[in-house]
């Protein structure tokens, strides 16, 4: 009985693998790519007066990628991938318990600076930065349709795959997926997902240099090539070295930044869920 109580107690209220935020720059440049030409849908606007930072909730088929503009220049540094969000039903009680698991947060949990809801941030086992946010919308629309099937996986690198696991099912409370392994390049990648999203932990032992936290997002297309042609068309640069196959084997991937020079992929292969 005292054993159930504990567990209990230190399971997290997670409901939702909610957005990937990007710190980003200017608003105009942001919504050519992620709306006119990727297609995605803009689900919320919020504006953050202290930092004068617009925040543009933009979903791609079933995921919310937060664009942080910063309105001043001078603010416009450290742009790119910056946090995952989780939507909890009990910040204050997370906060309380991973906090004595030994995690490091900002700050106390506190209003939100878009004032919608309360938030907090942490530091996960692996060093990515992850926002916990209690508030009454999701934001989530139905999926949108178009050029994007399905927001395939927020990329995370993993140098120590099992403190990842761990906290990513333990605390976080998603659940094995798919686990995949390229012998030849010593690489392991496991999927974990909450519902609809993924998140992709990548443990390369040998890789140097060290990639950044959250190394990428990627998208699902039906056709690399073509995606990439439509891509050059619109005056997206591929990166060096792509289209190529995959890793694994499955499919092809081709890889731009964004304006916030974020690595975005897209995937041609099947939906991780029918792999
Ligand atoms: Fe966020
Ligand atoms: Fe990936």
């Amino acid at each position: 009985m005292q054993c159930h109580y504990r567990l209990q107690e230190e399971k997290t209220m997670i409901t939702e693998l909610n957005h990937v935020g990007i710190v980003a720059g200017a608003v105009e440049e942001n919504l050519n790519f992620y709306v006119d030409i990727l297609g995605g849908k803009v689900v919320n606007e919020g504006y953050i007066e202290a930092s004068n930072t617009k925040c543009i909730y933009v979903q791609l088929a079933s995921g919310i990628i937060e664009l942080l503009c910063r309105g001043n220049e001078k603010d416009r540094v450290n742009l790119g991938l910056n946090h995952v969000c989780f939507l909890t039903d009990d910040l204050d009680g997370d906060y309380e318990k991973l906090l004595a698991a030994g995690f490091v947060f900002t700050s106390p949990p506190k209003v939100a600076g878009s004032g919608d809801g309360r938030l907090t941030f942490l530091t996960d086992s692996i060093g990515t930065r992850v926002e916990l946010i209690q508030r009454d919308q999701s934001y989530k629309n139905p999926k949108v349709e178009g050029r994007i099937l399905s927001f395939d996986h927020i990329s995370l690198s993993a140098h120590d795959l099992q403190a990842a696991e761990s906290f990513y099912t333990e605390k976080m409370g998603m659940k094995e997926l798919k686990r995949m392994r390229v012998d030849a390049t010593d690489l392991t990648m496991v999927y974990l997902n909450y519902g609809e999203d993924v998140i992709e932990l990548l443990n390369r032992p040998n890789q140097q240099p060290v990639s950044p936290p959250i190394g990428h997002i990627a998208l699902r297309v039906d056709n690399v090539d073509e995606m990439g042609e439509y891509l050059a068309s619109r005056g997206v640069e591929i990166l060096q070295g792509f289209p190529k196959q995959a890793g694994t084997g499955i499919g092809r991937i081709t890889m731009v930044k964004d304006p916030n020079g974020a690595r975005i992929e897209f995937v041609d292969r099947k939906d991780l869920r029918e792999l």
